[in-house]
């Protein structure tokens, strides 16, 4: 019998049901204390497994390779200096060499279309490490981690602020209206989400029974949060925008302040990273120099604070990615979901 999974993409969450979604999340949950009990779950043995990036990445492509190791399966890294596509060949035909050679093909870059026409025509499965649009092996990152916190995800509420229209928050936003999340995007109205976007989430939550609410008011916004949610202001590809960022979304910073306004105690802070809470780096420097400032979307007093879980999410990129390939690749025996 094969399962519901085998030999599919994850493109973007809306291509899974609800039911599809909460598996990986809790087969990634079964995966990752598999790992910690040093008990083997080899489902990929023998499989090769092609890695494609055009942006850079630390978490998604560590979370890829080591995965397919665990799984049994041999990573292999395609950066975007290292082959031909896109300058010299097209996706298509890229998609059609590799499919021919590799068993899973996992993708990072700019075009959505990109990740969609090398699942077209690959013939193998084909996993979205993040486009300018969605970013979905990391959400069922973050809902396992907000599940780890709570012990259910139902009902909580998920404030996410910053850049309201990127793709992590594209991403937080219609797979929490999927799977009964309230979601809060807090944003300058300028960098809202797409109204097509929250109308498809507006569906979702209709079905589900979650809230979704789109404001400009930090107070309002971040009421009743169960996490707090932030990403980078300036997003790959946009560099040029740090400038117009930094004053836009100061008042949309994690700082305590924002903490205590959520009302609640046990409020987590969540982040996909990299996270800019401090000068230790480039762009942290930059922004210092130019703009006075030393911290960007949240401060390092709650980087650092009993609220973050940053950390442990990036470690469940791990086994979420492990549960994604495990599924869509390894004949497992899943009879219903
Ligand atoms: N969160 C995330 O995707 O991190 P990387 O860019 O390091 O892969
Ligand atoms: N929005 C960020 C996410 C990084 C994981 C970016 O696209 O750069």
């Amino acid at each position: 019998m094969q399962n519901v999974f085998q030999g599919r993409s994850l493109l973007k969450e809306i291509d899974f049901t609800k039911e599809e979604l909460m598996y990986f999340i809790d087969f990634s949950a079964h995966l990752k204390e598999m790992k910690k009990k040093g008990i083997p779950h080899r489902y990929l043995e023998g499989k090769n497994i092609a890695l494609l990036f055009e942006k850079a990445s630390t978490r998604t492509r560590s979370a890829f390779t080591v995965a397919s190791i665990d799984l049994g399966a041999h990573p292999e890294y395609l950066g975007k200096n290292d082959i031909q596509i896109g300058k010299k060949e097209s996706v298509e035909d890229t998609a059609k060499v590799l499919g021919g050679m590799f068993d899973g093909i996992e993708f990072r870059g700019f075009k959505q279309e990109s990740v969609e026409l090398l699942a077209e025509h690959s013939g193998v499965p084909v996993w979205n490490g993040l486009t300018d649009e969605w970013h979905p092996t990391q959400m069922i990152a973050d809902y396992l981690t907000l599940k780890e916190n709570f012990g259910k995800l139902e009902g909580l509420t998920l404030a996410y602020t910053g850049d309201g229209r990127n793709n992590v928050a594209n991403s937080l936003l219609i797979t929490g209206a999927i799977l009964g999340v309230n979601v809060h995007i807090v944003s300058p109205e300028s960098l809202f989400p797409d109204d097509e976007l929250v109308k498809l989430a507006q569906e979702y939550a209709d079905k589900s029974g979650s809230h979704i609410m789109i404001t400009d008011n930090v107070k309002e916004g971040v009421k009743g949060a169960d996490a707090l949610y932030a990403d980078v202001w300036v997003s790959m590809g946009e560099e040029d925008k740090f400038a117009e960022r930094v004053n836009l979304l100061k008042p949309y910073q994690i700082n305590m302040d924002m903490m205590r306004a959520t009302g609640k105690d046990e409020t987590i802070l969540l982040h996909c990273l990299p996270a800019f809470h401090d000068t230790e780096t480039e762009y942290g420097k930059m922004v210092e120099e130019d703009f006075g400032e030393t911290e960007m979307e949240v401060t390092d007093e709650v980087f650092r604070s009993k609220h973050a879980r940053q950390f442990d999410q990036a470690e469940n990129r791990m086994h979420s990615i492990k549960a994604i390939m495990a599924a869509t690749l390894g004949n497992l025996f899943i009879p219903r979901v």
